[in-house]
């Protein structure tokens, strides 16, 4: 008798690993030992990519050195960006992210070295290049040329640098970063495990990152944060939420875009985080509209039998919506940013990988027809 198959692989454990701890019960996340709540707290993201590749903080020094090659390092090849400047500029940017991440292995010297040493200097590289592919596109697309990364800044510093051409504002660079060290890294989610099914076929790293920005892509994982920004926009007013709560969710089948987690029964730890950064911008920013309508739409999904049985808590995607509205970032460049964060997550999972690999392939339960006879195609 066949094992019944788990749909959508739930509750199957299919690696050791010491980049994360997602406890769904408790609501707890922990990279490499370190509480979610104290590095969003404390840590440059710089930091948290040397943690996640190397398993332990960085000294002054060795911070500083991460840094400053990452700067380094993020400068784009003369011929990326002329083929930015040839994809059609309405194209999706995760569209455009998957390709340019593919292409620009053709441009590096480590692509199909497999050593540890590559892998580790390609993790950096790769970092760099898509926060500056990322900035890029966004003024390509509207007419602009493209900025080259400083080599004297972080690396969020650079993303607004290089989107607007401006010295970085302090509160929007900030919170880029909170954002990016909360997205960093996730334990196996359906992002990393692509990365991992495909490097541990012995393919190489950009491979893996493509595999993993073409499933972050998705509306289920990373799209999420995109989608309930067009939610809260659709909804429009604050006062309108009790009314689109009953049309569209009691009364309709939509989902609350933001809300639901596979591993998360309780209030996803981020969610939290990013809910008092999006209070705090909305409040200083003097838009207060679209905190409101998102909290009061959590309230009501919060006060819902529904949502309480189904143990449904709004994710990280739900309030970093409104993070990143707040500080003027194009809705559909949110799942692109969520890509910068979490390329240090695919690629410390693709060093852990090799580092102790042996293919990824699972089964499958045969539910097909037996016995057929053959008949030519003029007698179909
Ligand atoms: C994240 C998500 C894909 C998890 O999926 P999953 O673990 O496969 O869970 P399921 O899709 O089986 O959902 C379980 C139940 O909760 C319901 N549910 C899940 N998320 C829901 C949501 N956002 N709104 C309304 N109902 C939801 C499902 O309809 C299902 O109900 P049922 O048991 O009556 O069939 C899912 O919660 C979702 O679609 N959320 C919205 C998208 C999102 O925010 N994604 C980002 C995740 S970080």
């Amino acid at each position: 008798m066949a094992e019944v198959a788990k749909k959508g692989l739930e509750g199957i454990v299919v690696a050791e690993s010491k980049t994360s701890l997602v406890n769904g019960a408790e609501g707890k996340l922990v990279y490499e030992g370190y509480p979610i709540e104290e590095l969003a707290e404390n840590a440059l993201f710089e930091e948290v990519a040397f943690l996640l590749w190397n398993g332990r903080l960085p000294n002054k020094a060795e911070l500083e050195s991460l840094r400053s090659t990452i700067a380094t390092e993020a400068a784009l090849p003369k011929e990326m960006i002329a083929q930015l400047k040839s994809y059609p500029v309405k194209a999706d940017p995760m569209a455009m992210l998957r390709t340019a991440v593919s292409a620009l292995a053709m441009y590096d010297a480590d692509s199909e070295d497999q050593s540890v040493e590559a892998n580790r200097r390609k993790a950096i590289r790769i970092t760099g290049q898509i926060t500056t592919i990322c900035a890029a596109w966004d003024r390509i697309r509207k007419g602009k040329e493209p900025i080259a990364p400083r080599k004297d800044l972080n690396l969020s510093q650079n993303f607004i640098y290089m989107l607007s051409g401006e010295e970085p504002d302090a509160t929007a660079s900030e919170a880029i970063n909170v954002y990016l060290v909360l997205l960093a890294e996730h334990g196996m989610n359906a992002s990393t495990f692509a990365s991992r099914v495909t490097v541990a076929t012995g393919s190489d790293m950009h491979s893996g990152i493509v595999s993993g920005i073409g499933t972050l892509k998705g509306p289920s994982h990373g799209g999420a944060n995109a989608e309930a920004m067009h939610m809260f926009l659709e909804i429009g007013d604050p006062n309108n939420v009790d009314a689109w709560f009953k049309k569209n969710i009691k009364e309709g089948d939509r989902r609350i875009m933001g809300i639901g987690h596979r591993i998360y029964k309780a209030l996803d730890p981020r969610a939290a985080i990013l809910e008092s950064k999006a209070k705090a911008l909305a409040e200083s920013s003097g838009n207060e509209k679209w905190f409101q309508i998102a909290k009061k739409l959590a309230e009501a999904a919060r006060a819902d039998q529904y949502f309480i049985e189904r143990k449904l808590f709004p994710n990280v995607d739900y309030y970093s919506a409104i993070v990143l509205y707040t500080i003027h970032l194009d809705v559909d460049m949110f799942t692109p940013l969520f890509a910068m964060a979490r390329v240090v997550g695919w690629s410390a999972h693709i060093i852990e990988q090799f580092a102790n690999n042996r293919l990824i392939r699972p089964d499958v339960n045969y539910v097909g027809p037996m016995g057929l006879q053959w008949t030519p195609v003029d007698q179909r």
